[in-house]
């Protein structure tokens, strides 16, 4: 525990308290973690309700975060719609920057908080507005999907967003809508190239890369296999196209969680960040996690000292400035507007095996 949190005590109230929460993440926590980690959970619980606030937390939350003080969890796409619908009237962000600019962008009347301002995303600072306006002189005409995973200048200067979960059907739409063959998919690079061999529409791609996902390999995937014959390799769409070809299934952080909640395979191994697989086995006791990860450290600078300041102190506020701002919503928003999956967003394997290439800018 940080220094000022000492006195931070585990009564028989605390303990009384966050019994229900200790029942969920005892697989992962261990009871000397939690006598330290349960006051200042039923602290923060406690502070939500008084100040009308609530937590959203990315799916890579740690399980005392994610299960103890998150009231709406999920993959960036399920946040986003939250921010937009939730009635609260602070929102504290468990997640990283962009994702707090989102939740402003699209709930401007709200107080958005993030606990640790350095929580930034290698992808979201891979690209700036004024790169983007190069582009759009360079491909007049040519529509611009941004990924959610980009700061609020990026979003000003985009037509459409998409996130991991409706990639494909994001791209789609927008050849439609401007009656072209040719979509710009901005900025990760491993996204575009996973998107374009799902799709006839031709991918412009910018080099971005999420610094978490880039690292595995499809070497790392075969010897897994090779290991563990009977597991089902579920990974990221940012990851390489070779860690998917190899894989078994691949889509967002979300639609990872419901195929082992669905399909409740006996062995699963998540190729993503960390604290996915602690999350999802909370939830899926008959299911054996095989932990290969990556850290992100971005997402690792939330934690549960820093949200109860951020709570405390109305600490630090994110502002999109309005211009920014409204231009940003109207192409979040069109994202937002489209119709929901049918299914779970999962990348179609099969399809995507037959390797198409991508115009890099
Ligand atoms: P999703 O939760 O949208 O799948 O994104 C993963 C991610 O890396 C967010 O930073
Ligand atoms: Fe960014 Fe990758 Fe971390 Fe997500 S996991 S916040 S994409 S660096």
């Amino acid at each position: 525990m940080a220094d000022g949190f000492a006195s931070f005590e585990y009564t028989p109230e605390v303990e009384a308290q966050t019994r229900p929460l200790w029942e969920k993440v005892k697989a992962r926590v261990t009871p000397l973690e939690w006598r330290l980690q349960a006051p200042l959970i039923a602290a923060i619980n406690q502070l939500k309700a008084e100040k009308n606030a609530v937590i959203l937390a990315h799916n890579y939350m740690t399980p005392e975060i994610f299960h103890g003080v998150g009231d709406f969890v999920g993959d960036s796409l399920g946040l986003a719609r939250e921010a937009a619908r939730c009635d609260a009237k602070i929102i504290v962000q468990a997640g990283v920057h962009f994702m707090a600019e989102t939740s402003k962008i699209l709930a401007p009347e709200k107080t958005v908080l993030i606990p640790d301002l350095l929580a930034g995303c290698s992808l979201a600072s891979s690209i700036t507005g004024a790169d983007v306006r190069l582009i759009k002189q360079r491909y007049p005409g040519i529509p611009v999907v941004t990924y959610v995973n980009t700061t609020a200048d990026v979003k000003a200067e985009t037509d459409i967003c998409c996130t991991s979960a409706n990639a494909v059907q994001v791209v789609e739409h927008a050849a439609r809508e401007w009656g072209v063959d040719r979509v710009i998919l901005i900025p990760d690079e491993f996204l575009a190239r996973n998107v374009a061999r799902q799709t006839d529409i031709k991918i412009i791609a910018w080099q971005g890369r999420c610094e978490v996902h880039e690292r595995f390999t499809a070497e790392d995937i075969l010897e897994l296999k090779a290991a563990y014959p009977q597991a089902q390799i579920l990974a990221h769409p940012e990851c390489p196209a070779e860690v998917l070809e190899v894989s078994d299934f691949a889509g967002s952080t979300a639609a990872m969680s419901d195929f082992v909640m669905l399909r409740k395979p006996k062995q699963v191994v998540l190729i993503t960040e960390c604290s996915m697989a602690d999350n999802v086995a909370c939830d899926a006791p008959e299911t054996e996690f095989i932990r290969p990860c990556n850290l992100c450290p971005h997402m690792k600078r939330i934690s549960l000292e820093n949200i109860y300041e951020a709570l405390l102190h109305d600490r630090y506020e994110v502002k999109v400035e309005a211009d920014v701002a409204a231009s940003a919503r109207l192409a979040v928003q069109r994202m937002i507007d489209m119709p929901p999956l049918a299914i779970p967003a999962r990348y179609d394997l099969v399809k995507a095996r037959h390797h198409v290439d991508v115009e890099l800018i």
